[in-house]
């Protein structure tokens, strides 16, 4: 493991591409290994045994390719999971709950802040710690969205189903008086768009991706390992399950730069 070795980043599909456009732009020479484990998806209904396990297979693929740091770019995995798994593997592993909580009490003027993110995260209550480890007096209002993942996994990024949604969901947040709104699953900020235009321009949205490859980049710096040998990156993609609904929605995102994707099988 090495400056030139890639950096491993996983999902339960599409969401983790959000952390993956970030990357881009901000560490745009850096190779990566994507892992979508789309024959899981959606890990917001699993337990924290299934998505453990789920997560000891990724790393252990993502070991054979020796990658030299890990980014959980899924908001469940760096809930539940992460905190028990650090430490354990031979390279860094970082989650998005802590950026996007640093980045959400940095944004929120009135300290009201909402948070949308997967059933598995909302019950592990793992944002509002976060938020209140760093600022006490903030108030912390999460909400899960059953359907957001379905939909974004299926390509409907916007027209009634959506906007219906996002009005269930984030309507009682409104009510709750929130200026600040975390996307704390990392598939949401395919939907920035229906949800800018109902919280109207009194709520900052939050993407937690941004914030994350910034945390990636310091602990690269401080661990020497950031890529300056000026060669052409590797990109490649990965699934464990269907990998032509991977391709189709990931290419809206990501465009042409999602060329192959490998099933991995078993
Ligand atoms: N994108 C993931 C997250 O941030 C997983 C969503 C899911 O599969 O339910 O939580």
């Amino acid at each position: 493991m090495g400056n030139q070795s890639p950096i491993g980043i996983f999902d339960s599909g599409v969401g983790g591409l959000t952390v993956v456009k970030s990357l881009l732009e901000l560490l745009p020479g850096e190779s990566f290994i994507y892992f979508g484990d789309t024959a899981n998806v959606p890990y917001g209904s699993k337990t924290r045994e299934q998505l453990m396990s789920y997560a000891i297979s990724i790393l252990n693929f993502l070991r054979t390719k020796e990658v030299k740091a890990v980014v959980a770019a899924c908001g469940t995995h760096s809930s539940l999971t992460l905190p028990q798994l650090e430490g354990h593997y031979p390279f860094p592993m970082l989650g998005v709950v802590k950026a996007g909580s640093r980045s959400a009490i940095q944004v929120s003027k009135n300290s009201r802040i909402g948070v949308l993110a997967t059933q598995a995260t909302v019950n592990s209550q793992a944002y509002t710690q976060a938020i209140k480890a760093i600022n006490p007096e903030c108030q912390v209002f999460e909400r899960a969205c059953h359907q957001f993942v379905p939909l974004i996994e299926g390509g409907v990024l916007s027209g009634e189903k959506i906007n219906q949604s996002v009005r269930e969901y984030v309507a009682p947040l409104l009510d709750n008086r929130i200026d600040t709104l975390v996307l704390g699953c990392t598939h949401y900020p395919f939907l920035t768009q229906p949800i800018k235009e109902f919280v109207g321009a009194d709520v900052e949205l939050v993407d937690p991706s941004r914030g994350t490859i910034e945390e990636l980049r310091e602990l690269l710096t401080m661990d020497d390992l950031l890529e300056q040998s000026g060669q052409e990156p590797l990109r490649q993609f990965y699934v464990s399950g269907h990998d032509e609904s991977f391709f189709r929605v990931g290419r809206l995102l990501l465009g042409d730069m999602i060329g192959k994707v490998n099933k991995l099988e078993g």
